[in-house]
């Protein structure tokens, strides 16, 4: 079958403005990639916009990397249009999103034996504005011992709301006092209690498709700092461990874009969060490890494209439990068959052989592109659009210093 097939890639957008302009300018330098059947393949992107559609009407993109659906209703409803109707690829499918927050994420990944720390819902502090639900809470809400529970978690812990993100209403809670408060004014969201882990280690797992990288944050400093670049902070054993949660997690919930947040103490890993429907992958805190994400979302795009790769609206559950209700195994040996499940569910033998086949040049290019000007003006525009003026000088440096740094790691890297 030889030809020339099209694809357009629709990018779904917030406020961002760093990464789609790096996926854009490498996306329009990709060429003709051929797939080995004859054909060969061509990209063009486009910025979708919000504006009425026919639940008929045929879409012109064949995937979509969204960052808007999942606090926008009607460009996730699009999606979900385009998804059901017209086989659209999604990263991320808004119906794997939807219904999984955070706390189904923690009952999954419980209930497949990860050491997710010991965590309690309880009920709202302020009945949801309904007045039947104000009703119902005054008739059957049992009433119960917020000390108790604490007391039995113990202190300090966590209280966050079940499907939290960007830190709204987390607090650590250090005693009877801070519980009380920390309830009291979490009026109508709906909270989590939850073990504190002590951890030696906090590790930020970016997930995009088949491919992972696993970074040392530190949740405590500025934005612009949180992920250090890092090598081998982990061991092997348990470097291995959180590359394999982090692709379970996104293999069972049929996530392709997905950040999982692992506290490691010890040798053992505790998930505490892994539910992004919008990893972070800003410039200004990725820095280091912003050029491997863009090329990782190019390289998964044309995967998908190029191979006719079908997006999966079902989760496959069922198969993952098999594996979890086996009394006779133990964690790894329930980890690794998880992680076998996740390797064929992402396809990660045939993406690695199509990236060596088909798109050998792209480490190149993308080196050539991090270390040239159309880059150095990104650094550049960012900073202008993010920070105050009087910082502007600092924040270039400092990030031409450490997306420098990855020039120079990535250089001796294709070198070797
Ligand atoms: N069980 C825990 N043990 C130790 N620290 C925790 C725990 N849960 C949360 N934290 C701390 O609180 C922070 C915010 O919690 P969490 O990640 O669950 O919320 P979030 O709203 O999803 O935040 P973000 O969107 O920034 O990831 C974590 O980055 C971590 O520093
Ligand atoms: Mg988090």
């Amino acid at each position: 079958m030889d030809g020339e097939v099209r694809h357009l890639v629709g990018l779904l957008l917030g406020t961002e403005e760093d990464w789609p302009r790096a996926f854009e300018h490498l996306t329009a330098g990709l060429g003709a990639i051929p797939d080995g059947t004859g054909r060969r393949h061509t990209f063009a992107t486009e910025r979708l916009t919000i504006e009425p559609f026919s639940l008929r009407s045929k879409p012109r993109t064949d995937l979509v990397i969204d960052r808007l659906a999942y606090w926008y209703y009607h460009p996730r409803e699009w999606l979900k249009k385009v998804a059901l109707m017209d086989d659209v690829y999604v990263l991320n499918s808004p119906f794997t999103f939807q219904a999984m927050e955070k706390h189904a994420a923690y009952c999954a990944m419980m209930r497949l034996g990860l050491k997710v720390p010991e965590t309690v819902l309880v009920p709202y502090k302020n009945p949801v504005d309904h007045d039947k639900y104000a009703y119902t809470t005054q008739r059957y809400n049992q009433p119960f011992d917020l000390d108790a529970i604490a007391a039995q978690i113990g202190y300090p812990l966590y209280m966050k709301p079940y499907d939290g993100g960007g830190w709204r209403g987390v607090s650590r809670v250090g005693n009877a006092d801070e519980l009380h408060s920390a309830y009291n004014s979490s009026g109508e969201m709906l909270m989590h209690l939850q073990a504190s882990v002590d951890y030696d280690v906090f590790t930020r797992a970016l997930s995009i498709g088949a491919e992972t990288m696993v970074m040392r944050f530190d949740p405590a400093a500025p934005m612009h700092e949180r992920y250090r670049v890092e090598y081998d902070f982990l061991g092997p054993e348990t470097g291995a461990e959180v590359i394999a949660i982090s692709r379970v997690v996104n293999a069972f919930f049929r996530w392709e874009f997905n950040s999982c947040e692992m506290l490691v103490k010890g040798r053992e890993v505790y998930p505490i969060d892994y539910a992004n429907a919008c990893p972070d992958v800003a410039l200004t805190s990725l820095h280091y490890y912003f050029p491997w994400a863009i090329k990782a979302l190019v390289k998964w795009t044309v995967f998908c494209l190029a191979t006719g790769r079908r997006a999966r609206l079902d989760t496959d559950t069922r198969a993952y439990f098999e594996i979890s209700d086996q009394a006779g195994l133990d964690y790894r040996q329930k980890l690794d068959r998880y992680a076998a499940l996740a390797d064929a569910h992402f396809a990660a033998a045939e993406y690695y052989d199509f990236c060596a086949a088909h798109l050998a040049d792209l480490d190149q290019r993308v080196l050539d592109w991090a270390s040239g000007p159309e880059f150095d003006r990104l650094i550049v525009d960012t900073v202008r659009a993010t920070y105050p003026t009087g910082e502007h000088d600092r924040f270039i440096e400092h990030f031409r210093g450490l997306t420098g740094l990855w020039v120079r790691d990535e250089t001796a890297r294709l070198s070797a």
